[in-house]
């Protein structure tokens, strides 16, 4: 099944619990949240308070992302935010099975992402202990950047890889979607689609979010 993971980096932060009712409305069940550090890439966005606060207001799936370096520094942290899926960037750390085995042994699910110059082939060795592989299309920091079309030879090799070996892995893609390029990512076998800009910078979020399912429903 096909879901989307709105990303709240877009968001209006001063009404976020309104916006993400928005979202609840519309049977959304993940949601994104981007944690950067300033050091892994050059923005700095939300942190655990932020994510503190969104987990008392929801209860949709929380999608983090983690853009920090050496992250096996706050895996305790995160689980105990109370956040669902966990990804870790491959580029960040070398301590990959370690931060897949806290994060499982927590019963929560682990994923792993990779920035647009890391090829898929890096975590393959990992793949079959993951719940989620994450891809970047942008260079990760940033909302509102434009698709990057080479990440898309990369979707389909791991959808290709993910089938064939019959792992229960979702594939997740993140950076630059839109309403008219979201069929490409389709296309290549992605089943977790964020959005950020797309949706939070449109008045109307709801029928935006509208247009999206429907187009998922058709695959
Ligand atoms: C970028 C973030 C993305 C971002 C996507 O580093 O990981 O989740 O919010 O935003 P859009 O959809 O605007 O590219
Ligand atoms: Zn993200």
């Amino acid at each position: 099944m096909i879901k989307l993971s709105p990303s709240i980096l877009s968001a209006n932060f001063v009404r976020l619990e309104e916006e993400l009712k928005i979202l609840e409305n519309e049977g959304i069940q993940y949601v994104h949240i981007d944690v950067m550090d300033g050091m892994f890439v050059p923005n700095i966005s939300i942190g655990m308070p932020v994510i503190k606060s969104i987990r008392k207001t929801t209860n949709m799936v929380l999608d983090s992302h983690f853009m920090i370096e050496k992250p096996e520094r706050y895996i305790d942290e995160f689980i105990a935010l109370g956040c669902d899926i966990i990804n870790f960037h491959f580029e960040a750390t070398d301590k990959h099975m370690e931060i897949i085995k806290k994060i499982k042994e927590a019963n929560k699910k682990v994923g792993m992402t990779i920035k647009p110059n890391t090829s898929y082939e890096k975590i393959l060795p990992y793949i079959k202990y993951l719940d989620l592989v994450l891809v970047m299309s942008v260079e990760p920091g940033f909302g509102g950047q434009k698709f990057m079309e080479n990440s898309l030879d990369k979707i389909s090799a791991l959808r290709k890889y993910i089938d064939e070996n019959n792992l229960n892995c979702e594939l997740e893609v993140d950076g630059g979607i839109k309403i008219d390029n979201v069929d490409k990512v389709l296309q290549a076998g992605a089943n977790v689609i964020v959005v950020g800009s797309d949706i939070f910078e449109k008045e109307d979020k709801a029928s935006i979010i509208k247009q999206y399912n429907e187009l998922f429903e058709k695959f």
